[in-house]
């Protein structure tokens, strides 16, 4: 069974969406997200304030390694103080554990303003999480809503998406980017030979976006005049077989 722990836990989003996996522990400060967490998991450990965990000890124990730290020095809606605001600087605490803990694979969450931060915080991120140091500069005026980067330790992909598109009434976009550890991922696949071909393509489909729900981004922007992200926009298009450029598709939503 995949081993699952959660950083900056809340109420456990991850706990039940990954309800079927083997969850090693969380880490959570608020009294009433701790109280749901104990509720429903009374057996998985909260081990508290992440800035206080030693990763070491968790070296090999888990696959994925899941964690949203807070979003307000990021937010649109706060100051955006960035890396000055303490909690900005949990997001560099979640790159600490992920390189003492070694999960084969992390899934990082935060708000859509990371992504155009004056302080190039995801730049940073990136940088730390591929190759362990340094700062990667946009390929234009800011970060894109997809994209991908390889380093020397980790590969990155990450990718806005919206809760509206997922059956949800919200609308919450957030960056979701997920990251593996080559070196790892060999122990990951060794100890699931169960898996097979079509475990995987299973997987693959629903992480990805059906035609309907495809033609709906596309059919909803263009009523609104929205421009979306062109990187996106293409990766849309391509998956529907409309050629760039085309009139937009008329299907069913
Ligand atoms: C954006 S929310 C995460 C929501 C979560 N993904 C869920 O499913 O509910 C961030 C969480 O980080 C917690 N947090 C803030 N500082 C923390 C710290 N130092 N250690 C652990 N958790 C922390 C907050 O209490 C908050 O619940």
């Amino acid at each position: 069974m995949l081993r699952v722990a959660t950083l900056c836990s809340g109420i456990g989003a991850p706990e039940v969406a990954f309800k079927d996996c083997e969850f090693v522990f969380a880490a959570e400060i608020d009294p009433f997200a701790s109280a749901v967490l104990a509720h429903h998991y009374p057996n998985v450990p909260n081990l508290g304030d992440i800035t206080k965990i030693d990763g070491r000890q968790w070296r090999g124990k888990v696959d994925l390694l899941i964690g949203g730290p807070p979003c307000q020095a990021f937010s649109m809606a706060g100051e955006r103080k960035s890396l000055d605001d303490e909690r900005g600087q949990l997001t560099f605490e979640y790159v600490r554990l992920l390189d003492q803990i070694q999960p084969s694979v992390a899934v990082y969450e935060n708000v859509k303003g990371l992504l155009s931060d004056k302080q190039n915080a995801w730049g940073k991120f990136l940088a730390l999480v591929a190759s362990g140091g340094g700062e990667l500069q946009p390929p234009g005026r800011r970060w894109g809503n997809a994209g991908l980067v390889v380093g020397s330790k980790r590969a990155i992909a990450w990718r806005v998406l919206n809760a509206q598109h997922f059956g949800l009434a919200q609308r919450r976009s957030r960056v979701y980017a997920v990251i593996v550890d080559p070196r790892n991922l060999g122990r990951l696949v060794a100890r699931h030979p169960d898996l097979t071909i079509e475990d995987w393509h299973k997987s693959r489909e629903k992480l990805f976006l059906s035609p309907k729900s495809r033609s709906g981004i596309l059919r909803r922007a263009n009523r609104r005049g929205k421009k979306l992200d062109p990187l996106l926009e293409e990766a849309l298009k391509k998956a529907l077989n409309i050629r760039l450029h085309s009139p937009e598709p008329s299907g069913p939503e």
